[in-house]
C-alpha cells in the first residue's frame, strides 16, 4: 500500500478562464487504516461545469478540490464495505481516500457496461437530461424540441431522450465535428455549430415550427435567441449556464428577449437532480436498458492522470470534450 497520495489544489483564483497556474499537485501522507475506515482508490475524477464557480468562490485554496469520483475500494475495515467495490464519492481530487464511508455510495456495476458510464449516461448528468425534459420541461412525444451544448454529457443525452420521444430534435455545439456526431450517429434533425454560425440566425432558420421545450445548458446568447422562438406555452427548463461561468457575478452576455415570456405564456425554471426522484427507478430501468442496447449512445473524453486534472477543467470549459470530459487515474 502506498503512504503517499497526490491531490490537487486550487492555488490560485483564476480571472476569466482558469490557466494551468491556478491548480498544484501535492504529494500528501496516506496514514494506515484505522477501525470503521476504507481505503479508496480513485479511478476517475468527474470534470463538471459547476466547478468553475466554485473556483472563484466557495473551493478554499490550497486544500483538496472538491468533486465526485469514482473509485474502488482497496482496503476495508468498515463492515459496509468490501475490497473490490465500485464507489462513487465527493471526496476527489486525490488518488487514494481514507474515509469513515460518509458520502461514499456503492455502485451497483452493471457487469455488461464499464464503471464509468455510472459518471454520466447512468449517473447524474443522464438523470438530469431526462428528469429535465419530462418533469421540468413537460416534453411531449412530436414536440419541437432545442437543447445547447448537445454533443456534451447532459446535452447528448437530452437529445437522445428528446429524439426517442419522436421530437424534431435542434441542437447546438462548438465544432463541425460534434455537430456530425449529432446528425449521423444520434440521428438528432439540425445541428447548429454556434462558433461558425451566429446562434440566432442559425436558429430561426432550423426552427420553421418554432420551440416548444428550450433545454438550456448555456444562457447567455443561446437563451436570446431561443426566446424569440418559443411557441405559445412553451417551456424552457435551466440545467445550467454555462456562458456565464467564466465571468462569476459579472453581466457579460445580457439577455434582451426576455418580454417574450409574456404574450408566449412561456414558462422558465431551473431545477437540480433532486427536484424529481419519483423518475429515478423508471430512469435506472429505461436507461440501462437503452444505454446496454445501443439505443442511447455516449462518448467519454479522457486526460490521464492527477497532475492533467486542472487542464481537463480547462479543456472542457473551451469544449475539448464530446460527451463526457473526465480524468482517469487508473484502471
Ligand atoms: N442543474 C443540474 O443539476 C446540473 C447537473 C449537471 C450539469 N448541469 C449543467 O449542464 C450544463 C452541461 O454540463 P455537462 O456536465 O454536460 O458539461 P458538458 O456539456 O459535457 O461540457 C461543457 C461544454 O460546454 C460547452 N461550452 C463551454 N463554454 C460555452 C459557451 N460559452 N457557450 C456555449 N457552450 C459552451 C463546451 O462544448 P461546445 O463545444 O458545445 O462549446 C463544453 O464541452 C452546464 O451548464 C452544467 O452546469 C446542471
Amino acid at each position: 500500500m502506498p503512504s503517499t497520495s497526490r491531490e490537487v489544489h486550487l492555488i490560485r483564483r483564476p480571472e476569466g478562464m482558469p490557466v494551468p497556474e491556478d491548480f498544484g499537485v501535492v504529494d500528501t501522507a496516506l496514514p494506515d487504516i484505522t477501525a470503521g475506515q476504507l481505503r479508496v482508490q480513485n479511478l476517475l475524477l468527474s470534470i463538471d461545469p459547476a466547478m468553475r464557480p466554485r473556483l472563484s468562490a466557495g473551493q478554499p485554496l490550497n486544500e483538496p478540490m472538491s468533486g465526485s469520483a469514482i473509485g474502488r475500494v482497496v482496503q476495508s475495515l468498515n463492515p459496509d464495505f468490501a475490497e473490490g467495490d465500485y464507489v462513487m464519492h465527493g471526496a476527489s481530487f486525490r488518488e487514494f481516500v481514507n474515509t469513515e464511508g460518509r458520502g461514499v455510495r456503492k455502485l451497483n456495476v452493471d457487469p455488461a457496461l464499464p464503471p464509468s458510464v455510472y459518471m454520466h449516461v447512468l449517473g447524474g448528468s443522464g438523470f438530469v437530461a431526462y428528469g429535465g425534459l419530462l418533469a421540468i420541461g413537460q416534453m411531449k412525444d412530436g414536440e419541437q424540441v432545442f437543447v445547447s451544448t448537445a454533443a456534451g454529457s447532459v446535452g447528448s443525452v437530452a437529445v437522445q431522450v428528446a429524439k426517442i420521444h419522436d421530437c424534431y430534435v435542434i441542437g447546438s455545439t462548438g465544432s463541425d465535428e460534434k455537430c456530425r456526431w449529432l446528425t449521423e450517429d444520434l440521428g438528432i434533425d439540425v445541428a447548429i455549430n454556434y462558433k461558425k454560425d451566429p446562434i440566432r440566425t442559425a436558429l430561426k432558420a432550423a426552427a420553421p415550427r418554432g420551440i416548444d421545450v428550450y433545454f438550456d445548458n448555456v444562457g447567455g446568447a443561446h437563451l436570446n435567441a431561443a426566446l424569440p422562438r418559443m411557441n405559445v406555452l412553451g417551456r424552457i427548463p435551466v440545467c445550467g449556464m454555462i456562458s456565464a461561468y467564466n465571468n462569476f457575478g459579472a453581466i457579460s452576455d445580457p439577455v434582451t428577449t426576455l418580454s417574450n415570456i409574456i404574450y408566449g405564456r412561456i414558462t422558465i425554471r431551473g431545477f437540480v437532480a433532486t427536484d424529481f426522484p419519483e423518475l429515478k427507478p423508471r430512469f435506472d430501468e429505461e436507461m440501462t436498458a437503452w444505454v446496454k442496447s445501443g439505443r442511447v449512445k455516449y462518448q467519454e473524453t479522457f486526460y490521464e492522470g492527477i497532475e492533467n486534472a486542472g487542464a481537463a477543467i480547462i479543456g472542457m470549459l473551451n469544449g475539448v470534450n464530446t460527451g463526457k470530459m473526465m480524468v482517469r487515474l487508473a484502471q
